[in-house]
């Protein structure tokens, strides 16, 4: 039982392996956040609550006399709103009556085990017998408007999943004007947020910050989750590094508008909301309505930012990611864009493939400007069939098959180009607001998701392209934000909700496809890593990371994803040299190490190769595919930090059974008569003696121990030209 309910003192236990999360409701009909921590055993931890008498801190009437328990000091574990907690709220309404107030009250609770999807949307999933699950009922007594607080217990995976169904029992409608998943009030004290901030090209870069008092806020209201702001936060204590220390994670399972805010209020007490941006959202709940928000996968450890991100590496490979390629190792993939972008012909194509095929490449996937008349980025978009003046769509795809290889697709099923047949037949069926010229980005604007009859459209006629030939992987993109949204499909007092429809039409789309084309490989991408969160890897298992394919770039950029997504998901390609994004030219190593370390695939013109890189190119996909299962299922770990120190990095992959480690290890900028490099290796058994292949100057495999590469460390021998690699491959010996 990893849920227990100790009636006589009013708390819940929810234990984890090495957590415990406490719930308690107090004599006035409050829930609590009594604990979140190392697992204590079932003590009430009530001891920790703000029970003083707090000037400009009201008390509910319920509290009588007692001028103790104010709703703005309490740890709570869901806000209402507009009663006296002047914090940050977790909800927000407009009534009926035009009060803004919702006090939410116990009211029940119930305890099952297994765990409940979330109507058209993702969420983590039960293995079997996985999870036992709590939900909360909080109700508001005036308006009975109810919110259930739902906590999924992962125990082996020391992860909890949390969510809000809010319920409008009432006699009248009322409007959610915030309703977010979670509120997490943490133990007093300082609180470091870590946060993944970027722009396209450089996403998820690791910011670290004392919280200040006052609110902190991560967000994005761009209709994706963003390059720029990343889903997923984490909370440390200053003293806490890579191994060692607490934190605590939050990473919002949704594709959308979404806000994590974080306060430090007046008594040092830190609290964190996360969900649904209220800023662009507003629903209209009506009677006897009901409204899921998103899920939140929720993490601690005292043991430090690598074993939190391991936590969450695999709980995203066994409990989001699905199909047939879940654990499967994927095809090594050829796409044609940077070798061909919008320039091609059925001819090229044939020839990049054939090159491809002679290499070892397992698939090859034909990128933008395949469709209507998409010659460049200013048409096409909408019109979902084959341009035949330019390829033959299935002859393609049997050549390719018949090279031995797997044939792939890219799309951009939400996007639509005025030039085009769809826009011009159904010009209505694009977001704008009538009046207005609505925003272009990248000339093409956004079709109305939110309404299915134009999600099912176009998802037919994808459809149909997918079903008239064999393909067997879809690269699917979104290549613009939001903006001028607007829906001829609902009223005025409902238009606050498009943003939220749009994001559950991207989801029906996506179920759709998995269903319909479960032996389909599909790579979420928007414009590299612009919605690469744990909502889209519910559907695809993999997402295209960056469109920077510098190696270099793409150093940092996966050194930050990794904190909170694991390598089985990070799409990563080799490609030519001077890079398109950077002009740098790096060495065919770095780019091969740096693309091996996530889903390999190259992207480039073959038939351009010198010889020696295509030496190289075969070596790669060797070493790949010997090492896949150590990268899609090994512990990750992070040995040195290229932000701070960025002349090197490195990084290493261990089996869960200790015995197989693989590091690399990538020199980017050489230092005349260098100082020593050594990293100290992590994740081996002390007691354990390991031989390493890959070593540079040392004559024969030597034989090392455990505690002596990780207490002491490995000396990496001296560079001469940047961009220099090496690759140990550890193995245990008796
Ligand atoms: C986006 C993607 C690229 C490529 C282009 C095609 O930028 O991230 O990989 O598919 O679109 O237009």
């Amino acid at each position: 039982m990893s849920i227990i309910y100790k009636q006589e003192e009013k708390y819940f236990n929810l234990h984890t392996q090495n957590t415990t999360y406490q719930i308690g409701i107090n004599q006035y009909g409050y829930v609590l956040h009594n604990y979140y921590g190392r697992r204590i055993a079932d003590v009430s931890m009530n001891q920790l609550l703000n029970l003083y008498d707090r000037g400009f801190s009201g008390n509910p009437s319920q509290a009588g006399r007692d001028r103790t328990f104010s709703l703005d000091t309490a740890a709570l574990e869901y806000t209402g709103c507009g009663i006296g907690d002047y914090r940050i709220s977790s909800c927000g309404v407009l009534n009926e009556d035009g009060s803004m107030a919702a006090d939410l009250q116990y009211a029940g609770y119930n305890i099952y085990r297994g765990k409940q999807g979330i109507p058209g949307m993702p969420a983590a999933y039960d293995n079997g017998g996985e999870c036992e699950t709590l939900e909360i009922v909080l109700e508001d007594p005036c308006t009975k408007l109810r919110a259930v607080l739902i906590y999924n217990v992962f125990e082996k995976a020391d992860m909890i999943t949390r969510r809000v169904r809010f319920e409008n029992h009432g006699d009248g409608a009322v409007r959610l004007e915030r309703a977010l998943s979670v509120c997490l009030d943490m133990q007093p004290g300082s609180w470091d947020l870590i946060h993944f901030h970027g722009r396209h090209c450089m996403e998820r870069q690791p910011e670290r910050l004392r919280q200040p008092h006052g609110i902190t806020r991560i967000s994005s209201k761009r209709g994706s989750s963003s390059h720029q702001h990343n889903p997923f936060v984490i909370m440390a204590a200053p003293e806490t590094v890579e191994t060692n220390g607490d934190c605590y994670g939050m990473m919002l399972v949704y594709s959308g508008d979404y806000a994590a805010e974080i306060e430090m209020d007046q008594m040092n007490s830190t609290r964190i909301v996360m969900g649904i941006n209220p800023d662009t959202f507003s629903w209209k709940l009506e009677k006897e309505a009901v409204f899921d928000t998103p899920e939140v996968i929720m993490g601690f450890t005292h043991e430090g930012l690598g074993t939190l991100s391991q936590m969450y590496h695999r709980f995203i490979r066994n409990n989001i990611c699905r199909g047939k390629y879940k654990n499967a190792r994927r095809p090594v993939l050829v796409n044609n864009w940077e070798g061909t972008y919008f320039d091609f012909t059925h001819e090229k194509l044939e020839a990049i493939a054939g090159e491809a095929a002679k290499l070892g490449i397992e698939m090859f996937v034909l990128d933008d400007g395949w469709f209507g008349k998409r010659d460049d980025d200013c048409s096409g978009l909408g019109d979902w069939k084959v341009n035949e003046n330019k390829v033959h769509l299935a002859r393609l795809a049997q050549t390719v098959n018949e090279m031995g290889m797997k044939f792939g697709l890219w799309i951009e099923p939400e996007m639509v180009n005025e030039d085009s047949d769809l826009y011009r037949e159904h010009p209505g069926w694009a977001l704008k607001i009538p009046g207005r010229d609505p925003a272009r980005a990248r000339y093409q604007l956004v079709l109305d998701f939110s309404r299915v009859e134009i999600v099912d459209a176009v998802y037919e006629q994808i459809a149909s392209v997918l079903s008239s030939c064999n393909i067997e992987y879809v690269k699917w993109d979104m290549n613009r934000s939001l903006a001028d949204t607007w829906s001829a499909a609902l009223p005025a007092d409902r238009q606050g909700e498009i943003r939220h429809r749009f994001v559950l039409g991207v989801y029906h789309f996506a179920e759709r496809l998995v269903n319909d084309f479960p032996h389909v490989l599909l790579e979420g991408c928007s414009g590299g890593g612009g919605r690469f969160d744990a909502g889209m890897l519910y559907y695809a298992p993999q997402i295209w990371c960056s469109d920077d394919t510098d190696a270099e770039e793409r150093v940092l950029i996966q050194y930050g994803t990794s904190f909170g997504y694991p390598a089985s998901t990070v799409g990563s390609h080799v490609s030519a040299v001077p890079n398109h994004q950077t002009g740098r030219i790096s060495t065919m190593d770095l780019r091969g190490m740096v693309a091996m370390s996530g889903m390999l695939g190259y992207e480039l013109d073959l038939t351009t190769l010198k010889k020696s890189d295509k030496t190289k190119v075969r070596q790669q996909i060797k070493t790949y595919k010997k090492y896949a299962d150590l990268v899609m299922n090994g512990n990750y770990y992070r040995l040195t930090d290229p932000v701070k120190e960025p002349d090197y990095c490195a990084w290493s992959f261990v089996s869960e059974n200790r015995k197989k480690c693989l590091v690399n290890f990538v020199n980017l900028h050489t230092r005349a008569n260098g100082p020593l490099i050594n990293v100290r290796f992590r994740g081996l058994n002390p007691e354990a003696n390991y031989k390493i292949q890959g070593e540079k100057n040392q004559g024969g495999q030597k034989i090392y121990n455990g505690a002596a590469l990780m207490y002491g460390g490995y000396i990496f021998p001296v560079f001469t030209g940047d961009g220099e690699t090496v690759q140990l491959y550890l193995q245990e010996v008796r």
